[in-house]
């Protein structure tokens, strides 16, 4: 893994293929591992960078108060690190609210967006507030009632539930607490996708038990030049539940 350090936050990632620049950004409460099976189907056609979000993996812990956008801040640091001018960003879940608090950070730096299981919209009040009581306990009590009760919720495919299990239980508290509270506070992003111009692919589960398809197909009738694929029997972790679909809308972002 290599690692950049941002204002005392150590950010980890690996970088693998050649081609296009491609940054995959995790979901929560996850790591960059969840890509492994995609990134071996990209790796000849992308240039892969493969961030640890601050706080999960082995990257370090956020601090108090960290927002969506620091979050993206780390994504940017990376890239000037690499040198790489302009990037395709496809985040999943959490990783998209990422993504999306990055091209509303520097658009200039985009080279287009995938939109994996995530949405637009920021949290309703109520759903606010059920994250920050989550993120309390989750520092109190430790992560097993978040990795019981997500696992089994990620994924319509029984067989990976329990490797989902160990990796939330891999991650660390204070990580989770901070998503959790970075979650709560992000802005929507109706307006940023209406005004968004560059190649966008949209995927989504039919059987996410998480975030609804009908988030997908609503951010696809924001963006008029969106490819949305909605994938029959997977749920919340289309990369691993079937890598070969996502490969396939992935490399609808590169130039014919
Ligand atoms: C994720 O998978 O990253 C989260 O479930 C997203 C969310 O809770 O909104």
């Amino acid at each position: 893994m290599n690692t950049v350090t941002v204002n005392g936050v150590r950010i980890a990632y690996h970088r693998r293929g050649r081609g296009r620049p491609l940054l995959l950004v995790h979901g929560f409460p996850l790591d960059h591992s969840v890509w492994e099976e995609l990134a071996a189907l990209l790796e000849d056609d992308f240039d892969l960078i493969l961030p640890d979000l601050r706080g999960f993996g082995a990257s370090s812990d956020p601090r108090e108060g960290d927002r969506i956008e620091q979050y993206a801040g780390d994504l940017l640091a990376i890239l000037n690190h690499l040198r790489v001018e302009r990037a395709l960003v496809a985040g999943h879940s959490m990783g998209g609210y990422v993504a999306l608090a990055l091209a509303r950070l520097v658009p200039e730096r985009l080279l287009g967006l995938g939109l994996i299981a995530t949405q637009h919209l920021a949290d309703a009040p109520e759903r606010a507030a059920g994250r920050l009581a989550l993120a309390e306990s989750v520092l109190r009590d430790g992560l097993a009632a978040v990795a019981g009760d997500m696992s089994g919720r990620l994924t319509a495919n029984a067989d990976q539930v329990p490797a989902l299990r160990e990796l939330i239980l891999r991650q660390r508290p204070a990580g989770v607490a901070g998503a959790l509270r970075a979650m709560a506070g992000r802005p929507d992003s109706t307006e940023l996708l209406r005004r968004f111009r560059l190649p966008v692919v949209i995927v989504t589960g039919l059987a996410d038990a998480l975030i609804p398809p009908e988030r997908s197909r609503e951010m696809a009738a924001l963006l008029p030049q969106a490819r949305l694929h909605e994938l029959e029997g997977v749920g919340h972790m289309p990369m691993m539940e079937a890598p070969r679909r996502v490969a396939e809308a992935l490399r609808e972002l590169l130039p014919d």
